[in-house]
């Protein structure tokens, strides 16, 4: 039985005060239900909860034109209820709200949560009212950029756009580019690795005189963003052109401006979020102004538009009907009960290819932790371990385990009713078929397994498929912005609830900060400083770069 401790946020005032409740009897009450449940249900395998044909019906939900389907997860109502429980315990009402309305819902870094801002959501007045103003600026650069009103040293357009950043400040936007961009706008290109081979493969084709780069860091300081930018800066000088000039070529994105400006982007041409939007939560502030370049500023804001119509569903629907809530609930399910250590996300869709990625860091840098905020140990477990390629793909890789591998490994399948628009084959084009049937006949196959043979009475385990192996489909009606703005905010808010269950902060990222303190130490001990604090095996290493 895990430690029931939960946080409180306080929501009596907007104050950094989360305080460690005690174990509370209906918190407990709630767990020892939910273990009750998973208990019952272990009896219970997918293939017979499937012979009800009233399921899909009671566990499908629709929010901000999403369809998800739940039916293929190892629950039914009594679990659900359970979870509502186990979340109303938890105080996932007032934790909402508070995050809503612009509590400090990241009290270890005393910092509001407000993203649902930035799309328009009017929880805090102050808030909503500078992500009003800084959309419009956002708006009218992309406009001017892909007017060809940016101009270069040379007086020519600038037509290509070299985005650096990293974490957050790149893979939002790098996953929206890749999944709405046309043919026939600007080309933009990100850079995040502090590789050189990053930024150089990058730049191959490019010309100096037209190229602009677009440098997105929250803080201004993070080694490898400034490091790639000041290499992009050396090739536009390198070119001939001029410090000044050369860095009248770039763009900033920040919350920290002066710093920008410090380092000699012109003023006019940072644009700036704020300390309430969390690095991994900025696609949708300035920092996705690469969005608005690429697939143009209406687009941005069609993708802002679906996220506000999933937020205001998650911020008034009841639980029972709460998509990203019974996503989050899911998660708690299938990890602290079903025990399941990882989660698989397979987009059926190539645009989408991206999400695993972009999900890899908002789930995982947001709820990989074992403290709870009040700074105890975790008694449950956290974040499972996110991993996923598109589908078909997957398929013909490591979908073997997923069928008859040791594991219960859950998955989110995700597909667009609508075929691309990019489908070239004709007519007799039958390629979204054959993606839809591949992604149904998974997720059938995970569930349901297929029974020994009676002949083989059990001694040939080839042929032997398990099932029981839960997922969830979700639907999108197309891969358009406002359908992956609602299912980017669904995931979002879902990790919400699974932290707000946890106990847990999902706002702040310690374990990233060390690296990043360990990194210094080290790359000063390869520059000749100082070793002797370094532990042996990494002392030795360090012999092979020296020389
Ligand atoms: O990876 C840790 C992190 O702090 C992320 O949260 C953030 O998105 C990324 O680093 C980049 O930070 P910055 O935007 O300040 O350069």
């Amino acid at each position: 039985m895990p430690c029931l401790e939960v946080f409180v946020m306080d929501t009596t005032q907007k104050t950094p005060s989360p305080r460690s409740a005690p174990n509370t009897g209906a918190r407990r009450a709630a767990w020892r239900i939910l273990q009750r449940e998973g208990r019952r249900l272990e009896e219970t395998p997918l293939r017979t909860l499937l012979e009800n044909p009233g399921r899909p019906a009671q566990l499908r939900l629709e929010a901000a034109g999403l369809i998800a389907d739940f039916s293929k997860q190892r629950i039914d109502d009594a679990v659900i209820d359970a979870l509502i429980g186990v979340a109303n315990s938890a105080r996932l009402p007032e934790a909402r709200q508070y995050m809503l309305s612009g509590g400090i819902a990241n009290p270890t870094e005393g910092r509001q949560v407000l993203h649902t801002a930035l799309r328009g959501l009017e929880g805090d007045p102050n808030a909503a009212q500078l992500a009003r103003a800084e959309r419009q600026r956002i708006v009218d650069l992309a406009r001017r950029f892909r007017q060809g009103e940016l101009r270069g040293h040379s007086g020519q357009p600038l037509t290509t756009l070299v985005c650096i950043g990293i974490g957050g400040s790149d893979l939002g936007p790098r996953l929206v580019c890749d999944a709405l961009a046309q043919p026939g706008g600007p080309d933009v290109r990100f850079v995040a690795n502090v590789d050189p081979a990053d930024l150089a493969r990058n730049l191959v084709g490019l010309d100096p005189a037209t190229t602009a780069f677009l440098v997105v860091s929250k803080t201004f300081t993070t080694r490898e963003t400034l490091a790639n930018a000041e290499a992009a800066l050396h090739w536009l000088i390198h070119a001939g052109i001029p410090r000044e000039a050369a860095l009248r070529q770039f763009i900033g994105v920040t919350a920290h401006p002066e710093a920008a400006e410090r380092y000699g982007v012109p003023a006019t041409q940072i644009l700036r979020f704020w300390d309430w939007v969390g690095g991994r939560y900025s696609l949708w502030s300035a920092a996705g102004v690469s969005i608005a370049i690429a697939c143009g500023p209406e687009v941005f804001e069609q993708l802002l538009d679906g996220a506000r119509a999933m937020d205001e569903h998650f911020q008034s629907a009841p639980f029972k009907s709460n998509l990203p809530v019974w996503l989050g609930l899911i998660s708690i399910w299938n990890r602290d009960i079903l025990d399941c250590t990882s989660q698989a996300i397979i987009p059926y869709s190539e645009r989408l290819r991206l999400l695993p990625n972009y999900l890899q860091q908002l789930i995982m840098e947001s709820n990989g932790k074992s403290a709870r905020v009040n700074g105890s140990h975790l008694g449950l477990l956290s974040s499972p371990v996110i991993w996923g390629v598109s589908g078909t793909n997957a398929q013909h890789s490591f979908f073997q385990q997923l069928h008859q591998g040791p594991d219960t490994v859950p998955v989110d399948f995700i597909i667009a009713r609508k075929a691309d628009p990019a489908t070239l084959g004709g007519p007799d084009d039958q390629r979204h078929q054959i993606l839809v049937a591949n992604c149904l006949a998974q997720s059938a196959a995970l569930a349901l397994g297929k029974p020994l043979p009676d002949e083989a009475s059990g001694e040939d385990w080839h042929k032997a498929f398990p099932g029981n192996r839960p997922s969830t489909l979700i639907l999108l009606p197309a891969i358009d912005a406002r359908s992956v703005g609602a299912l980017l905010a669904a995931y979002e808010h879902a990790t919400f609830v699974a932290s707000v269950i946890l106990g847990i902060n999902a706002f702040d990222q310690f374990g990233v900060e060390y690296g990043k303190v360990m990194a210094k130490s080290v790359e000063s001990a390869l520059a000749g400083g100082d070793a002797s604090a370094l532990d042996p095996s990494t002392r030795a290493l360090l012999g092979y770069f020296r020389g």
